[in-house]
């Protein structure tokens, strides 16, 4: 109940790119706070913009129903980032302060911020300024510290697999090199894992900086061992030259060149974020998302769920704001995939 005893009144935005899994988890969050805790719920428009907008509208349960299986998000998100210089002084603090008041204009006793790393640290940043803030990390990329899993990752990671499996056929059709660019923003974990699922000969991630003498080397030699056609997966962080929009076009082009085998690039982009979300990411969104409206109804705010070691738990905002997970070189994925003969560019 909030401080006068009525039943609490919550605030639901949904921020950063979008990814399968976000309506099971405003589900989760919805379904929770009304039939268990018998709480208000209002949907905000567009992430952080709908609450300086006040763009907003009550969540009910017929909103609720038929979204669990429910790509993107029906509340909308955006990239609006509160906190982000304008680089005018007097308008530092104008956007903060204008979401604070229409917090409390709105009557909410809490606000809940489904998102990712950006997400998480404006929440952080909103609670610092008073505000009563949950978040629900959320994001294909799984680089979000504090938790094992964001929900999003195993639907993209099996987007990206079948994708994959779909080149293995083609590239022995035509005896190519096929280079596949994964999203994962700086981290390299959805490469890692649809590299490893996928069976890639080849994974490059952020984190383990490559050679490109490795990795032709590796290709020639492949090509020589009568290897009919190999698959190189590709992170969309690491580093290539500067002005080179892509890094799959440009590998694509480098090994031919160099190695002289005929090699095609396919950058995967936007599919690895639509559709409907895995049978785990649902289950994991809803648990995120009963577990938020939990927290909420303990008063437990300043917090972000969580999931450890298959618990679903919680971590301060405070301790995850602006840290981002990355994949460690000695990674147990990384030593087995080495051990069976993967190439890592270094
Ligand atoms: O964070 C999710 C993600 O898809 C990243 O993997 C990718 O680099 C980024 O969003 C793309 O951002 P936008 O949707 O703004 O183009």
């Amino acid at each position: 109940m909030s401080k006068n005893s009525k039943p609490f009144k919550i605030g639901i935005l949904t921020a950063g790119g979008d990814c399968p899994g976000i309506n099971a988890a405003i589900r989760g969050v919805g379904k929770t706070a009304i039939v268990k805790y018998g709480m208000k719920v209002i949907g905000i428009s567009d992430g952080f913009a709908g609450l300086i907008h006040k763009e907003y509208f009550e969540l009910t349960e017929s909103h609720l129903s038929g979204i669990l299986t429910l790509g993107g998000t029906i509340l909308g998100t955006s990239r609006e980032k509160p906190f982000k210089s304008s680089g005018k002084k007097k308008d530092e603090m104008r956007k903060p302060m204008l979401i604070k008041e229409h917090y409390e204009q709105m009557g909410l006793d809490c606000l809940v911020c489904i998102g990712g790393n950006g997400t998480m640290k404006t929440a952080y940043m909103l609670s610092e300024e008073g505000l009563n803030v949950v978040g629900v990390p959320k994001t294909i990329d799984n680089d979000i510290w504090g938790t094992d899993m964001t929900f999003g990752f195993d639907s993209a990671m099996n987007i990206a697999t079948e994708a994959i499996d779909r080149l293995h056929s083609t590239a022995n059709s035509h005896k190519r090199i096929m280079v596949i660019e994964i999203m994962g923003h700086n981290a390299g974990w959805l490469a890692l894992y649809s590299g490893m699922a996928g069976g890639g000969d080849v994974i490059l991630i952020p984190e383990i900086p490559h050679d490109e003498d490795v990795i032709m080397d590796y290709l020639q030699k492949r090509a020589e061992n009568n290897k009919p056609y190999s698959i190189v997966v590709v992170a969309e962080g690491i580093k290539v030259p500067d002005g080179e929009e892509s890094p799959g076009r440009y590998l694509a082009r480098k090994i031919q060149e160099v190695t002289g085998l005929e090699t095609r690039e396919t950058v995967l982009g936007y599919i690895q974020r639509g559709g409907s979300p895995s049978p785990m990411d649902r289950i994991l969104a809803s648990r995120f998302g009963a577990a938020a409206a939990n927290l909420i109804a303990a008063k437990d705010f300043g917090r972000m769920v969580a999931q450890c070691n298959g618990e679903i738990t919680s971590v301060r905002l405070s301790e995850t704001a602006g840290r981002t997970k990355l994949v460690s070189k000695d990674d147990p994925m990384v030593r087995q995939a080495r051990e069976m003969g993967t190439c890592f560019g270094a």
